[in-house]
């Protein structure tokens, strides 16, 4: 992973967060701020792993790469303020929101947005809207999902959007290219419901959307029971700890969810999600990940009880994780 420079200009939430997140990776961040002597910045700088706090001018002179994560109202304010962009990457995270007597509105539409302005307001740099379709707290933390939590990037240069892309999905995002800066006419309604969602509806903070395909075309489901009669359930634990690195990595292998009885410690039930019968049979047991997962269970396979395939039926409905 190549390890870049970011300025982000605001060290609010949203910036903040991305500075906390992406610091640990081995990227540099530099915070652009109004009042870079404020105490309130230390926290910020040392979560982000000792981030220098400079103004905004100084920020956005010291990196190609750049965070837009101030107020919208701002925002033509704090571009001026950067000088010369022209040629530089910006990550434009803004939603162009109003706050009227505590109400919050989405101030343009149909045929604009607030991306679009905000390349007008500096056509040389390369401008790109994403991170602004979730909360920061589901910035903060994309672990926990059933599925990865989606984030789409909206912006001209293909060059440049690989890179973006690649940060975004460093964060832990399903990162997708949603084409040119004018889909930001859609980015921008879509994050406004998530905000909806948040305040309104009764969703924390940590919900997020995803953008999933179907699998279930003609996946199955393996279903391995184990009654323990000559090994201890540690032992059966440690040695299955070994064995799931290689559904991990075997491709065809959807997922899967080892139970122990809570009334009998010694019967276990695995469950595996496999993406169709022959890629179980063919793909996986003929494969390179088959034979180190038989070694490592080997010596318990005369304690299976049941080992079959299932077929989904329409009678499944996703409440939580599962
Ligand atoms: N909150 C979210 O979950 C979320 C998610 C996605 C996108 N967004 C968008 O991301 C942006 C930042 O949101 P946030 O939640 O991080 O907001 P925030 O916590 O209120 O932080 C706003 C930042 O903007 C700076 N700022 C405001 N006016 C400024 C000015 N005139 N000159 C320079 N800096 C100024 C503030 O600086 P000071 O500290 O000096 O006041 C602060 O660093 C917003 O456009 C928002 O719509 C937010």
């Amino acid at each position: 992973m190549e390890h870049k420079t970011i300025a982000i200009l605001g060290a609010g939430n949203v910036g903040s967060t991305l500075g906390a997140a992406w610091a640990p990776l081995g990227h540099t961040i530099i915070y652009g701020v109004r009042d870079p002597g404020h105490e309130r910045h230390n926290s910020v700088a040392q979560t982000a792993r000792g981030a220098r706090i400079v103004s905004i001018p100084d920020a956005a002179r010291q990196a190609d790469l750049i965070v837009l994560a101030v107020s919208w109202a701002s925002v033509p304010k704090v571009l001026q303020e950067c000088g010369n962009l022209d040629g530089k990457t910006l990550i434009d995270v803004t939603n162009p929101l109003s706050f009227e007597n505590d109400i919050i509105a989405l101030t343009k539409g149909f045929n604009t947005s607030g991306g679009e302005d905000v390349q007008r307001l500096v056509p040389k740099a390369h401008v790109f809207k994403t991170l602004n379709q979730a909360s920061f707290t589901v910035m903060g933390q994309i672990s926990g999902y059933p599925t990865k939590p989606v984030m789409f990037v909206a912006g001209n240069s293909a060059p440049h959007k690989s890179q973006v892309l690649s940060l975004v999905s460093q964060l832990g995002f399903d990162a997708r290219d949603a084409g040119p800066i004018e889909s930001c006419r859609f980015l921008e309604p879509y994050a406004m419901l998530a905000l909806e969602q948040y305040v309104k509806y009764g969703a924390d903070s940590s919900h997020a959307f995803a953008f999933m395909k179907r699998q279930q075309g003609d996946e199955i489901v393996e279903y391995i029971a184990y009654q323990l009669t000559q090994h201890t359930p540690d032992a059966f634990l440690a040695s299955y700890t070994t064995a799931c690195q290689f559904l991990d990595s075997a491709p065809q292998c959807l997922g899967y969810e080892l139970t122990q009885c809570a009334d009998d410690a010694n019967r276990f039930i695995l469950r595996i999600r496999w993406q169709s019968a022959p890629a179980h049979l063919e793909g996986f047991r003929k494969g390179p990940h088959f034979p180190p997962f038989l070694a490592a269970i080997k010596d318990y396979i005369p304690e299976i009880t049941q080992m079959c395939h299932y077929l989904p039926t329409p009678l499944v409905r996703v409440k939580q994780g599962l």
